[in-house]
């Protein structure tokens, strides 16, 4: 089939493609990474390009904004290539650099040796210098045995077994150091197994890996396991994006496409490469020198990174393929470092509720207190846990991508031109923004919108319910899609468009809110526990490290408990996965938190919707709940639920699977 160049602007750089491949794809073969929540099936109008000349067929771009449209932009998911293109795409249009949570903050993790405080250091993975007894004709026993024996009376390792290549070189390595040797060994519950030899005694330090798996970003530590020091970490946003923003739009895409499965653990394993490449270059360290890689990730994630098909964990009854994967070859999944190492996976407890979770739980010592404890990881699902020494509850509530800017008219990610911060005058209803990178601002993100609905409720300009108030003032007005409040003008915008908050925007706000707050009194509930019984709250993950603790209790997001009570806990996932890498006991551990984590499936029954009902207000229909609330908002609740009853809409797939930015 004929071929076609197509060149993108103002990068200059250009693909040859074979005639009607999609204008999407095509850039993904440039190497332009495009923003494509929706996975490229025309329904979330982000990878809006500008064809400068070329033959194309386009479809309707039905979900293209009137502004875009009018300035000759049009969907490139949308279009076939039917000869030579120039192509512009513009900067709204491009995945930039993500906000990457590499690290925690503000944690009783933040000192690399608080981990000595709390468990013994016993990695993973450890280096042996072992001399072995020379053979002769009196006593010519295997290599093989001479190393066992080594093991076993040098270091008290029984039934060690070997990987093959370290057999392969085994003999060599021998006599080449004089019967003097160096062996790392992989202990995983109890069972160690020789993982790489070489020739004398060597005292290089012995590395290993810990991977978060995010459905946003990857991001991947380098350890010393010997010592515990963290040696350098990086991160960035996962290839998979282009194929959709959120779980469920990449289980579409594999169910869509033949090779999608193949594609979708492709960009992963790419992503992570790259990472793993990047780390060990700048660090000097040879990849053979790696051993052990520790990952933790959402189950879905987890099922895409091992090549496992997620269909039907987004079907009812969402049971996954698996929740503990056996340990690895690194070589299996093409894994740029040692060949044998160990590919380690943090064990999952359900459908939505995955490995990363088991590590933010493991990482923060939950079940370390006495004290009831809630922790939250607020994405496109809210995944809950609630306990104590005792016991553990958890839950996955759907609440939707609108705190990832999905399903918002301004909406995006925490990238660079974000307002993440806003504040509006109470007299003249100005809105001041505050954007991530201190950029002329482009959209609104999660904790933007948090922000925003605070803010717009404390200024008056929007009631309990939501709802728009009549004001005599620019800022309020009439849009294509009903009431709507511009945040930015035009010729502030780096979008050069209006930056508006609409009702309908606020509306999938208070779903998302109202979902999260749902699941924790669900949880309580269950328990028969209140709020005010919640000893400390953590925060994790990307999104929560960013969240304004106030606003979020103004909104209803978070229980109303004393400040002092919540702890941002930044990236747990990573801090699981180094609890793993340093200690076998941190591996049993979490096999048995995720054994014990009592999934609440809030689908099942109606306890779920009517907690869900009353918390689509600001911040619930019972202000009793809110007691330091109570003066900010005045009126009869009771007599605000009988009024908007009407309005609650069931969240989707409350409990099931999250809600995808296809079905927004
Ligand atoms: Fe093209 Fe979503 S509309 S990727």
């Amino acid at each position: 089939m004929e071929k076609h160049l197509i060149t993108f602007m103002p990068d200059n750089v250009s693909v040859a493609v074979r005639e009607g491949t999609n204008l999407l794809a095509a850039a993904k073969q440039a190497g332009i990474d495009m923003s494509s929540p929706c996975g490229g099936r025309g329904t979330c109008g982000k990878c809006a390009v500008k064809v400068i000349s070329g033959s194309y067929d386009s479809r309707e771009d039905a979900h293209l904004s009137e502004d875009l449209k009018a300035q000759g932009l049009v969907l490139a998911c949308k279009i076939k290539v039917r000869g030579p293109m120039t192509v512009e795409v513009p900067t709204q249009s491009r995945l930039t650099e993500h906000k990457v949570l590499l690290g925690s903050k503000r944690t009783r993790f933040t000192k690399e040796n608080d981990f000595f405080a709390t468990r013994k250091m016993n990695p993973i993975c450890h280096r042996y210098c072992l001399r072995l007894d020379p053979p002769d004709l009196v006593d010519n026993q295997s290599d093989w045995d001479r190393l066992q024996n080594a093991l076993r009376k040098q270091h008290g390792l029984k039934d060690a077994t070997i990987a093959i290549s370290c057999l392969q070189a085994l003999p060599a390595a021998a006599r080449l150091g004089n019967w003097d040797i160096t062996v790392t060994v992989g202990t995983l519950l109890g069972v160690p197994k020789v993982l790489t030899v070489e020739p004398g005694h060597t005292t290089r330090p012995t590395y290993g890996l810990a991977v978060d798996i995010g459905t946003t970003t990857v991001v991947v530590a380098l350890l010393d396991t010997a010592t515990g020091r963290i040696l350098d970490k990086a991160g960035t946003y996962n290839k998979q994006s282009v194929y959709g923003s959120d779980v469920i739009s990449r289980i579409i895409y594999t169910d869509d496409h033949p090779e999608g499965l193949a594609l979708l653990q492709k960009a992963v394993l790419d992503t992570l490469n790259e990472l793993i490449d990047g780390l060990l270059a700048k660090n000097g360290i040879d990849p053979r020198e790696i051993p052990v890689l520790v990952h933790g990730g959402n189950t879905v994630m987890t099922h895409l990174f091992l090549g496992i098909p997620a269909t039907w964990l987004r079907l009812e009854p969402y049971a996954p393929a698996v929740t503990a994967p056996p340990v690895l070859r690194a070589k299996e999944l093409e894994l740029h470092i040692n060949p044998d190492a160990l590919v380690v996976t943090i064990p999952s407890v359900a459908a939505y509720v995955g490995g990363d979770i088991t590590a933010g739980v493991l990482a923060t010592q939950i079940t370390r207190s006495e004290e009831l404890t809630l922790f939250i990881d607020i994405g496109t699902n809210g995944e809950l846990v609630l306990g104590n020494n005792d016991w553990l509850v958890t839950c996955a509530c759907s609440a939707g991508p609108a705190f990832e800017g999905s399903g918002i008219a301004c909406g995006m990610r925490a990238m660079e031109g974000a307002i993440d911060s806003l504040e509006i005058d109470r007299e003249t209803l100005e809105a001041h923004c505050g954007t991530i990178g201190k950029i002329k601002p482009r959209g609104i993100c999660g904790s933007g919108l948090i922000c925003a609905l605070s803010e717009l409720k404390r200024a008056g300009i929007i009631d309990r319910a939501g709802k728009m108030l009549p004001h005599q003032n620019q800022r309020i007005r009439l849009g294509s899609e009903g009431m709507e409040y511009v945040l930015v003008w035009a010729d502030e915008s780096g979008s050069k468009q209006d930056i508006v908050i609409t009702e309908g925007d606020i509306k999938n706000l208070l779903r998302a809110k109202g979902a999260i707050l749902a699941g924790i009194r669900t949880m309580l509930n269950l328990v028969q526990l209140e709020m005010q019984d919640i000893a400390r709250v953590y925060i994790a993950g990307g999104f929560g490290n960013y969240l304004n603790i106030s606003d979020s209790v103004r909104i209803g997001l978070l229980p109303d408990l004393p400040r002092e009570k919540f702890e941002y806990v930044g990236n747990s996932c990573i801090q699981g996965a180094m609890t793993v890498l340093l200690s076998q006991e941190g591996l049993a551990e979490s096999l048995d938190l995720a054994n014990r984590m009592t999934y609440l499936e809030l689908s099942n029954g109606n306890q779920f919707m009517d907690e869900f009902i009353s918390a689509l207000f600001i911040p619930h229909t019972d202000l009793n709940l809110f007691p330091s609330l109570q003066t900010e908002c005045p009126g009869s609740a009771q007599a605000l639920r009988g009024e908007q009853e009407g309005d609650a809409e069931r969240p989707t797939g409350a409990g099931g699977p999250p809600p995808s930015s296809q079905e927004s």
